[in-house]
This record gives structure tokens, C-alpha cells and sequence, in this order.
């Protein structure tokens, strides 16, 4: 049991709404885990208030036995939270590798100084990013396009780019915002590969995501919302087989459930 994420009793409410009414719930290392729940469930709010792009009213997030409750995002960020966005942010002009050693200089202890000087620490920080770039883009399967403007790639392939961009620092978890949402179906599964990939070579993420077989097929665990409230938490297989996870996210009877899955297999 080592936990690198622990939320403990989040709450947040807007003008009355309880958004988050004590939430908790934890992100083993190495882990992939899901958050999942229907809409206005608090899945965005939830990851707003860990990575601190939104205030929290009260609860506990401690990452890595550090306690980043409350910190500026930029903070959270370099104490190794790390998170992609819906829409994509990239350098779209820039080759795939512009963009990573860019990703690579945000917290970069060599200083313009350094870079000016072209001092040891500075080249041996370039040599590091170099070799973190080539080993992410391998992984995510976009090692052909090293040179290339991102501009002229997928939307899917876009998201993998920012994905490694957030990953160049070395976070101990990224949390990803519906990564699939908007990615052609046929270059979903190409997302998916590149998660399980990045996970095998020991990158931890906590995804948000609708899209209920991707979700399957990558988590090792699936935290369900709703209503600003945890409804449930297992394995992906425990949680399609959970009644009120059917009725509350599904809208589903087991029955209906179950035919789905084997529609789908
Ligand atoms: N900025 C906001 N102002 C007011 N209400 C909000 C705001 N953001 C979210 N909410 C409300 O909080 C609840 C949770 O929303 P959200 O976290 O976006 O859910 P999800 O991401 O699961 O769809 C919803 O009832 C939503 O309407
Ligand atoms: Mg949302």
C-alpha cells in the first residue's frame, strides 16, 4: 500500500450547489486509476480543487506524504502533479521535439545564466531532456514524427503530445481530463496503447474520462461520483457489475449491463 495521491473529506460548493460533499479517496503508484460518474457529478471539480486551479472549502490532498492542499497550481505542478487539459495545449509551429525540450526548460533548475554561459549544468540538463523526449515519444508511438510541426497531427495524436509534454518533468502522477473526448474513435485505441505503455514503464495517471471501455480496459481501479459524493470504488470489473453504479452512471439494469459488454467484446 503506497499511495501517492491521498484526497481526504474534499469538499466545495458553488453558490450553494455542493459540487464535492467530502469526498476521499486515494492513487496507489504506478497505478492507473479512473474517476468516473455522470455529468455534474464533480469529476471536474474534483480534479480542479487537487491540481489548484480551483479553491477548495475544506479536505486534505497529500501527494507523496507532502500536503499541496491549497497550493498554487504552478506549485502543485512542480511538486509532481502534473495535468492535461480537455482542449489541447501545444506548440503547434514547433517540431514534436520543440515541444518537449520546451516542456523539458519549465523546471529546469539551469537558469537564462546558464543557458547564456552554456555552462556544464546547463548542457547536461539539455542532454537529459533529450534522452526523456526520445524514450516518451517512443512510447507514445509518435517517434516518426520527432522532427515535424505537431500542427499537421491528429487530434489524438495532439493529446499524446501534450501528454508527453506534462510527463517531461518527471511527475509522480498526471491527471488526465477526458483524454478521449473528441478523438475519432479509430484513434482512441491509439491513445489507450500509449497510456498502457507509459504505465508499464512506471508513469502513474489518474484519468477522468466518459467512455466507459476505455476506462475498462486501462484501470486498475475506478473511483465512481455522484452527486458530489463517492458511490463507489473497485476494480472496473467489481464496479459494471455494482447496481447503483448501473443505475446512477449507466441508467442500466445488470441485464442491460451485461448484454452492453458482450456487445462490445
Ligand atoms: N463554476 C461553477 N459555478 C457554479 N456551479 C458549478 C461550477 N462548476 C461546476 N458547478 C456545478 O457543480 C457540480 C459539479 O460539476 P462538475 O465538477 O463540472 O461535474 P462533472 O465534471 O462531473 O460533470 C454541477 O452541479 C455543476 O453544475
Ligand atoms: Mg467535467
Amino acid at each position: 500500500m503506497s499511495a501517492i495521491l491521498q484526497v481526504t473529506e474534499l469538499r466545495k460548493s458553488y453558490a450553494g450547489v455542493h459540487a464535492l460533499d467530502g469526498v476521499s479517496f486515494a492513487v496507489e503508484a504506478g497505478s492507473v486509476t479512473g474517476l468516473i460518474g455522470p455529468n455534474g457529478s464533480g469529476k471536474s471539480t474534483a480534479i480542479d480543487c487537487i491540481s489548484g486551479f480551483q479553491k477548495r472549502d475544506s479536505g486534505e490532498v497529500v501527494l507523496a506524504g507532502n500536503d499541496i492542499t491549497g497550493l498554487p497550481a504552478h506549485q502543485i505542478a512542480r511538486a509532481g502533479l502534473m495535468r492535461t487539459f480537455q482542449t489541447v495545449r501545444i506548440y503547434e509551429r514547433l517540431s514534436l521535439r520543440d515541444n518537449l525540450a520546451i516542456a523539458a526548460q519549465q523546471f529546469d533548475p539551469a537558469t537564462w545564466i546558464d543557458e547564456f554561459l552554456r555552462t556544464r549544468r546547463y548542457r547536461q540538463a539539455v542532454d537529459k531532456a533529450e534522452v526523456r523526449a526520445r524514450e516518451l515519444v517512443e512510447l507514445i508511438g509518435l517517434k516518426r514524427y520527432w522532427e515535424i510541426e505537431t500542427g499537421i497531427l491528429s487530434y489524438g495524436q495532439k493529446k499524446l503530445v501534450a501528454l508527453a509534454a506534462a510527463l517531461m518533468p518527471h511527475p509522480k502522477i498526471v491527471v488526465l481530463d477526458e483524454p478521449v473526448a473528441g478523438v475519432n474513435p479509430t484513434r482512441i485505441r491509439e491513445i489507450e496503447v500509449a497510456l498502457a505503455a507509459l504505465n508499464r514503464a512506471g508513469e502513474t495517471f489518474l484519468i477522468v474520462e466518459h467512455n466507459v471501455e476505455f476506462i475498462t480496459n486501462l484501470c486498475h481501479r475506478v473511483i465512481v461520483l455522484d452527486q458530489g459524493k463517492k458511490l463507489a470504488e473497485g476494480t472496473a470489473a467489481e464496479i459494471h457489475t455494482d447496481p447503483r453504479v448501473l443505475e446512477a452512471y449507466l441508467g442500466m439494469t445488470p441485464e442491460m449491463a451485461e448484454a452492453e459488454m458482450r456487445g462490445a467484446a
